[in-house]
């Protein structure tokens, strides 16, 4: 049985543990976080500590690890960092999730409670899939996108690297969204957003271009 390590205490962090623990995968067994902020669970109650910082742990072959960062950029430079020095992310998939026939759910993913992963949808590594959200068929989410709780990402629609949907938000079928776009809550995608830049509202209209 490999040790299973959390990256990222945070509230995120937290969530993870919680859908990892409900998948009681025979394979692992859940032995900590990993956190550079030491006093991230003082107060949280939680089973288990945080036992190194993910700048200065030293993968081990008999370690996998769980993804627990919420933040897009974060989640990619960090979690990139521990793969590169030999690092092997799993994914958690709770195990109230739907996934249609030739889904695809790349390493270090989190598909949380109720959401669904529909036919033939390909999620590429480090993407989050929160709470009741839905992945439409046909859909490609780049690495390290954020799907917030309750989106709706509609057919043949593409997700750029590091995107980020804000909850409720939804996408139209075969729309695109550029990479590290940041959609805001509660918005309508209906044509492409370039990358890089913040859109909101019902269409979704630019709001800003993010610097360089
Ligand atoms: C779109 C968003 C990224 C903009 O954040 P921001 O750059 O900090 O912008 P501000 O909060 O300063 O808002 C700018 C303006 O847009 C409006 N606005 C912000 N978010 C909006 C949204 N989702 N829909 C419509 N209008 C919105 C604000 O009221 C404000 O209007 P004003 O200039 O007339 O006062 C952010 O509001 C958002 O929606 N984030 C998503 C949060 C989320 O879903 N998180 C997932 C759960 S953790």
């Amino acid at each position: 049985m490999k040790r299973c390590l959390i990256v990222g205490a945070g509230g995120f962090g937290r969530e993870v543990l919680s859908w990892a623990l409900a998948m009681a995968n025979p394979e692992w067994n859940i032995v900590g976080f990993l956190d550079s902020k030491t006093s991230a669970l003082d107060g949280k109650n939680m089973p288990l500590g945080i036992v190194g910082d993910p700048a200065t742990w030293e993968p081990q072959s008999d370690e996998v690890f769980l993804c627990g960062i919420g933040d897009s950029g974060t989640r990619l430079r960090v979690c990139g960092e521990l793969r590169d020095k030999g690092a092997r992310f799993v994914s958690v998939v709770h195990p109230t999730v739907t996934l249609g026939l030739n889904a695809s759910i790349g390493d270090g993913c989190v598909v949380a409670p109720h959401a669904v992963i529909s036919v033939s949808a390909t999620l590429d590594d480090f993407v989050l899939v929160n709470i009741a959200a839905s992945v439409g068929h046909d859909t490609v989410v780049g690495a390290g996108a954020t799907i917030s709780s309750h989106c709706d990402l509609m057919g043949y629609a593409r997700l750029g690297r590091g995107a980020f949907m804000g909850s409720h938000s939804c996408v139209l079928p075969s729309v695109i969204v550029g990479d590290f776009a940041i959609v805001g809550a509660g918005s309508a995608v209906v044509r492409k957003v370039a990358a890089r830049t913040t859109v909101m509202g019902v269409p979704a209209q630019l709001l800003f271009k993010h610097e360089e």
